[in-house]
């Protein structure tokens, strides 16, 4: 198994690896389990090619790296679910695998994924590792786009790093889908994605360093104005996004796409989804108790 630094161009700054000489519909040896994790905490985000991989292949793979999150935030109720297993099911096809009406709840629930986030920010332990697989893709657009956090947080001002470091930030589903003018949630849905605290920088367990906390799910900064820290949210995420922190993802069938969600952001980028399909599937990692949950 190799890794070799496929971005940004810019040397000495290492964001998305390319792995190659593994096979994932084989089980895989300690020893490759390590070198992955070293290689996530290295890049932020690892890019495996030609992986025709299953859902439980897919599972297997996955639970190397930590337990699955027990729960799904969607607005699907489970009698409409397609996949089987503890697997989110980022497709635009419902469970007779027919692309989604254009009204369709989900879909517009959906469209959230092309705001900029990391992933489950809004549950009390946030996702450590998402691993999303491209079973079927378009033939043109949904690329992915990722964001690195480490860089962005190292390259804002001392005052803004100053300014942010005591920060605590409120994320839920009803803030990030709210920026769409999404309201549609019913009382289950509301009760499941009240808000959750999480600081807004954040030091990575392993490697020590430090990045910015942001996601679309953020709508509170405690102590703050609402006006004013969305607008200080904007600004952020503004600059923590410029293209030269960002890499883009043009997927391949049989693409596995692993992103530390502690140290990066990412979002969908647009594609003909009622036209056509984009069949993706996400496994994700529980992280630990964050800062915020151990003061609780
Ligand atoms: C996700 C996600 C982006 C995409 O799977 O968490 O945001 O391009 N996906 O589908
Ligand atoms: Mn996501």
């Amino acid at each position: 198994m190799d890794i070799k630094h496929i971005g940004p161009a810019n040397p000495g700054w290492d964001f998305i690896g390319e792995v190659s000489g593994i096979d994932l519909t084989q089980p895989i040896s300690p020893a490759e389990v390590d070198a992955i994790e070293a290689g996530m905490d290295r890049y932020g985000v690892l890019v495996f090619h030609n992986q025709h991989i299953t859902d439980e292949q897919q599972v297997a793979f996955s639970v190397n790296f930590g337990d699955l999150e027990a729960t799904l935030a969607n607005v699907t109720k489970p009698e409409d679910r397609r996949l089987k297993l503890n697997i989110a099911d980022i497709s635009n096809l419902d469970k007779n695998n027919q692309v989604l009406a254009a009204d369709d709840k989900r879909r517009m629930f959906n469209l959230g994924n092309m705001l900029w986030h990391s992933d489950s920010s809004f549950k009390a332990t946030p996702a450590k590792y998402s691993l999303l697989s491209g079973r079927a893709v378009p033939k043109a657009g949904g690329d992915t786009q990722f964001a690195d956090m480490r860089a962005a947080y190292d390259a804002f001002p001392a005052d803004i790093q100053t300014l942010i470091e005591p920060l605590i930030t409120e994320h839920s589903l009803i803030y990030s889908r709210g920026q769409l003018g999404f309201e549609a949630f019913d009382a289950e849905e509301r009760r499941a994605f009240a808000p959750v605290l999480q600081r807004l920088v954040r030091t990575h367990p392993v490697t020590g360093r430090k990045s910015v906390f942001l996601s679309s799910h953020i709508g509170v900064i405690r102590g703050m104005l609402t006006p004013e820290a969305r607008m200080r949210i904007r600004d952020l995420t503004e600059m923590a996004t410029q293209p030269r922190f960002v890499h883009t993802h043009r997927w391949q069938a049989g693409d596995l796409v692993i992103w530390d969600n502690r140290t990066t952001m990412h979002r969908a980028r647009r594609y003909n989804d009622t036209g056509e399909v984009r069949d993706m599937r996400r496994t994700t990692i529980e992280g630990a108790p964050t800062v915020m949950q151990q003061a609780a």
